[in-house]
């Protein structure tokens, strides 16, 4: 799919009520944040839901949590987040714009390849590779400066020297000003779940191993916003920490990396469109990470991170506490010994619900040719697995009179309880069609003369765009059917 594709999802997010920019109406909007429309909600709601079943729901060993957004500051310290989570910024001195260095020399790595020069986009990412791993901010100054990477804006090569800028949000808790302190908007959901570690593993009685999972928002100051949803101020995370006996995180790592990527096959879309990329940089916690990339147009991207955290936040959390962060474990060793307490290693599968929003799309959205002669036409698609699609079914009476929206209502509100129903009597039918088809909806349903004399009604699917007649009585079967999270959770 081609960069001219990702511009028409992206207005197509816009157009049918996916996607919209945040407080759009003021100066065109706040940059990277965004807002999902009654469509894009609907998307949103049920790709979160299929990590939850699949997480919690089909693992008797993992179980939820809903820790708050704001925590204690000191939890942020003892994380490292204070002193160690910052992007290396430069400065053009003639735009005065701020970029990411690794980025823009990301940027010309790829601008090499385009070009076929492979040695030098090779050459060009060792270097960048060990500038990053040696966190050698004057390396990255002396890469840009030697590979000619001018501002974007300006044109010019006047930049500043590279800084380390810390991507935290922070706010004032208490009402008055000088009695206020310092908390932030946490940049992760992770921590929520290992402040409360003990709670719910004492709470209900978890036997190592087990898994704590939490879905929720995560807020970072991101310098360079860019690729719509791809990389967003305000965004949402689905994160489990799954705490197992130290020695055995190894394994515990290899069954995440591959439980994961067989989770994102699952929904069907092309197997060569996933891949892995183990970090060379680790994060200051990791002994082991991965991340599951995604061919999106603009190439592949990272969409979950798999990393093996060691015992590093619940011993900092222990350290910065003083409370103890240490499991009991009364299994036998092989000395026939129990294993005693010991505070748990931790492998973490986090995977951003938006980019995987946004994956989804560019995977779904098709344009193909319709209709012969001069009834050729083109179609726009979202071919989403039945279970994703905002809406299941849509309901449309014929004509908006002789008894057929009665019709149409009741078969709504039989189905209503269990499918997510739209109903339609505007415009001519094929028309209404292409809309559910832009929607991603699997099956309309049209009530039309014949309805009222024997109690059938056209049912159209969406990908084959075949009609057939099939009684009333009959549809919510055929819906059972088709639609269900078996279908996707089982593979
Ligand atoms: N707790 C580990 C952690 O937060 P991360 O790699 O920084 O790891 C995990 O983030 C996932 O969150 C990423 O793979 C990505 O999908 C998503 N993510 C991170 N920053 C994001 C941003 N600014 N906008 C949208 N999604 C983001």
């Amino acid at each position: 799919m081609s960069e001219e594709v990702f511009k028409k999802v992206v207005s197509h997010c816009k157009e049918y009520g996916f996607v919209f920019t945040s407080s759009e109406i003021y100066d065109n909007g706040l940059g990277a944040v965004y807002d999902y429309g009654q469509n894009g909600v609907e998307l949103k709601n049920n790709l979160r839901q299929y990590w939850w079943k699949f997480m919690v729901q089909m693992h008797d060993n993992i179980v939820g949590l809903d820790a708050a957004i704001f925590m204690h500051p000191k939890t942020w310290k003892a994380s490292g987040h204070i002193d160690g989570f910052s992007d290396p910024m430069i400065d053009n001195k003639d735009s005065k714009k701020r970029y990411r260095a690794d980025n823009l020399l990301e940027d010309k790595i790829a601008k090499y390849q385009k070009d076929g020069n492979t040695n030098k986009a090779d050459e060009l990412q060792n270097a960048l590779d060990a500038a990053l791993l040696a966190n050698d901010l004057a390396q990255l100054k002396t890469l840009i400066e030697q590979h000619e990477i001018a501002c974007p804006i300006s044109g010019t090569r006047n930049w500043t020297d590279v800084r380390q800028f810390n991507l935290m949000f922070s706010t004032e808790m208490g009402a008055m000003a000088e009695d206020a302190d310092k908390i932030y908007l946490r940049p992760e959901t992770a921590q929520g779940i290992f402040v409360n570690f003990l709670n719910v593993q004492k709470s209900g009685r978890m036997k190592i191993p087990f898994g704590i999972a939490q879905t929720g928002k995560a807020f970072r100051n991101e310098i360079i916003a860019r690729q719509f949803i791809m990389r967003m101020r305000e965004f949402e995370q689905m994160e489990m920490q799954f705490f197992v006996r130290p020695g055995t995180q190894k394994q515990w790592f290899e069954y995440w990396k591959e439980a994961r990527l067989k989770w994102h096959l699952a929904l069907g879309f092309d197997k060569d469109s996933y891949r892995y990329h183990d970090h060379v940089k680790l994060a200051h916690y990791a002994d082991a990470a991965v991340d599951i990339e995604f061919d999106f147009p603009f190439g592949f991207k990272e969409v979950e991170g798999i990393h093996s955290r060691t015992d590093f936040d619940l011993k900092s959390h222990q350290d910065l506490s003083g409370k103890k962060m240490q499991y009991f474990d009364a299994d036998l060793d092989e000395n026939g010994k129990p294993y005693g307490n010991y505070i748990p290693y931790v492998i973490e599968t986090s995977i951003g619900l938006d980019r995987l929003f946004l994956y989804t799309l560019c995977a779904s959205y098709k344009e193909e040719e319709v209709g012969e002669g001069d009834k050729k036409d083109t179609r726009v698609v979202l071919a989403l697995p039945p279970i994703l699609a905002p809406y299941k079914v849509a309901i449309f009476p014929l004509t908006k009179k002789d008894g057929l929206p009665e019709v149409a209502r009741k078969i709504i509100d039989d189905l209503k309880f269990d499918y997510n129903c739209f109903y339609e009597e505007k415009d001519a039918i094929g028309k209404r069609y292409r809309r559910q088809d832009a929607l991603g909806t699997p099956f309309c349903i049209t009530a039309d003369h014949e309805s009222l004399e024997n109690q059938t009604v056209t049912i159209r699917h969406r990908d084959s765009m075949l009609q057939e007649r099939i009684p009333i009585a009959d549809i919510k079967s055929i819906l059972d059917k088709a639609i269900s999270w078996k279908d996707i959770l089982s593979k």
